[in-house]
């Protein structure tokens, strides 16, 4: 029935959704990629939804008590079912998209997802106008997303590493043949640093200054050239405002643990391989997606670590969101690789 198919993609609207703990992007086969933003939630008078995404996120850590700002997902999970559905709600609205207009709905979950955390999901996005959900794992997305056959007998790992959590995956024939779901990722990296900062430096600062640390200076080893920088905050003993002048060395120290956590996750599951299969991840080499992945010399290190091959597509963050777009428009194709 081709034509009843085409005529409900003309009527009705495909949407796939990477639901991320740091990032939420919307795709719909209309209109293409129509949200990429923060997840995050602000609300006044504990119901009153004030703002999402990107107007939220700028509200952490600066708003007066009346005001709550919520990330609704934690470790890869919605672990704030109200904030979740009212999220996944306002993300839908804003992305133009008439609820009733919705045809099926993708949505990128992390690997180790219990059946109680994938009912949340499917539930949230139903509240939100979503009829037939489908989940997909989200390293089978990103690796969709970047154009690996998964349907072939060829092996690959994808290790994305998101804001909540590390997922790896080894992949053939359209399935997951071993994975491993670390709750260690990019929020972790920024929790190091707050730590290192407190601890060494003597600062006080916030999630959001962490994070912008992290970004513009965070190393993942120490072969990086060297760099200054000043760091504000208030002195914790004092608490005066105070800066101190350091080495983007010393974040490649602050790391150090995340970074020897997600290692050993990698080298845990090529453990777990058959032979076979761990010669070819040798020879193919591993894919680094998700923002984490983003880090300065987050590859090379990894390349020395693992001593395999590593790559990292342009677009890490993009990934999963791109690899629901391709299952969309070929649902059929790739209907075996979703959970339900
Ligand atoms: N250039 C960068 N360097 C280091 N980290 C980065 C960079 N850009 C983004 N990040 C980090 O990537 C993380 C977000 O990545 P991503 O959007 O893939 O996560 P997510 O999909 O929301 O989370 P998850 O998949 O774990 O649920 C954040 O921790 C963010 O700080
Ligand atoms: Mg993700």
């Amino acid at each position: 029935m081709k034509w009843l198919n085409d005529l409900r993609r003309k009527i009705f609207i495909d949407v796939g959704i990477d639901l991320g703990t740091a990032n939420t992007i919307v795709y719909t086969h209309k209109k293409g990629f129509v949200i990429n933003e923060p997840s995050v939630i602000a609300y006044k008078d504990r119901n009153q939804v004030l703002e999402i995404g990107l107007a939220a996120k700028e509200m952490l850590g600066k708003v007066h008590p009346g005001i709550k700002v919520i990330r609704p997902l934690a470790d890869g999970v919605i672990s704030d079912f109200i904030a979740g559905e009212e999220m996944i709600k306002g993300f839908i609205r804003k992305s133009g998209t008439p609820s009733l207009l919705i045809n099926k709905t993708i949505i990128g979950v992390p690997t180790g997802i219990t059946s109680v955390e994938k009912r949340a999901v499917i539930e949230s996005a139903q509240a939100a106008g979503a009829r037939a959900v489908y989940l997909v794992s989200e390293p089978m997305a990103a690796a969709i997303g970047v154009e690996l056959d998964v349907m072939s007998s060829d092996t690959s790992m994808i290790i994305d590493i998101g804001g909540g959590t590390t997922d790896i995956a080894v992949i053939n024939y359209g399935g997951i043949v071993v994975d491993n779901t670390l709750r260690i990722a990019g929020d972790e990296m920024n929790e190091a640093i707050i730590h290192f900062v407190r601890n060494d430096l003597k600062l006080k600062i916030g999630e959001t200054t962490a994070e912008n640390l992290k970004i513009q200076y965070g190393i993942a080893h120490k072969q990086m050239p060297e760099r200054r920088l000043i760091i504000k905050g208030i002195h914790n003993q004092e608490g005066i405002p105070h800066q101190v002048e350091i080495s983007n060395h010393a974040f490649a120290d602050a790391l150090a643990d995340v970074m020897n956590a997600i290692v050993n996750a990698v080298l845990q599951t090529l453990d777990q391989l058959p032979p076979e299969l761990a010669s070819d991840i040798i020879d193919r080499g591993v894919i680094l997606t998700g923002g984490g992945a983003l880090l300065t010399g987050f590859d090379e290190y990894l390349r020395q670590r693992i001593q395999i091959p590593v790559s990292r597509p342009q677009n890490a963050l993009l990934c999963v969101a791109e690899g629901t777009r391709k299952i969309l428009d070929n649902f059929d194709y790739y209907r075996s690789v979703l959970y339900n």
